[in-house]
């Protein structure tokens, strides 16, 4: 019998990694029908590089070059390299703190996927739990989009949402947008590694 190659993924963060972690468990127990082949951080210290290796996977440090939002030309390789020599399917971006543009897209065409803490297009940038809190807002949330040559502006394929309180500060808004996203996005990788997710030009759908 031909055993099929299992669906890969390529997980990319500068932070703490709970998105990965989520993402982890559930290809760990069988909710994503995928493995991660790779996690890579352009912060030689971040938790999500620990989480990673002591899970048993695969982590790996890129140093980023001279820019502070982007990679620069030889980094942008490395990583590039890296996903490809893994094979990978699909490059999952769970807190990565830099901008992916011409190159790296053109690769992995439709195959890079994004969270992001609000309800797109409101709020794009950073701490947009905190822009909605500030905003006033009574309805906030996290978004799965794919990822585009603009900040934040890719196709949206899923939206969770969380209400906003009168009582909530930056961190109690921040700690339960994030919990809706370690459910949401395992989902939507799910979906992807299941082939489920249909795109037509900004729309998409989810096919059974
Ligand atoms: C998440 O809140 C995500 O929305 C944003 O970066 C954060 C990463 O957190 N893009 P973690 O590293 O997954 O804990």
């Amino acid at each position: 019998m031909i055993e099929q190659k299992k669906f890969r993924i390529g997980i990319l963060g500068s932070g703490k990694g709970s998105n990965m972690v989520a993402i982890a468990e559930a290809c760990a127990n069988g909710t994503i029908p995928a493995e991660i082949a790779v996690v890579i951080s352009d912060v030689e210290s971040a938790g999500i590089l620990e989480r990673a290796r002591e899970r048993g996977l695969k982590g790996q440090f890129i140093a980023p070059g001279k820019f502070r939002t982007k990679l620069d030309e030889s980094a942008e390789n490395e990583f590039i390299n890296t996903l490809k020599t893994e094979q990978v399917d699909l490059v999952v971006l769970a807190g990565f703190m830099r901008i992916l543009k011409g190159d790296f897209l053109r690769v992995f065409e439709h195959r890079v996927v994004n969270i992001h803490p609000s309800l797109l297009p409101a709020f794009p940038g950073l701490e947009a739990w905190k822009q909605a809190l500030d905003y006033g807002v009574k309805v906030t949330g996290c978004t799965v989009h794919f990822v585009d040559q603009g900040v934040d502006t890719g196709p949206i394929i899923a939206q969770q949402t969380v209400p906003v309180s009168f009582e909530d500060t930056d961190e109690t808004l921040h700690a339960r947008v994030q919990e809706a996203e370690r459910e949401l996005y395992p989902e939507c990788v799910a979906a992807l590694a299941r082939g489920e997710v249909v795109v037509r030009g900004r729309q998409t759908a989810w096919k059974k």
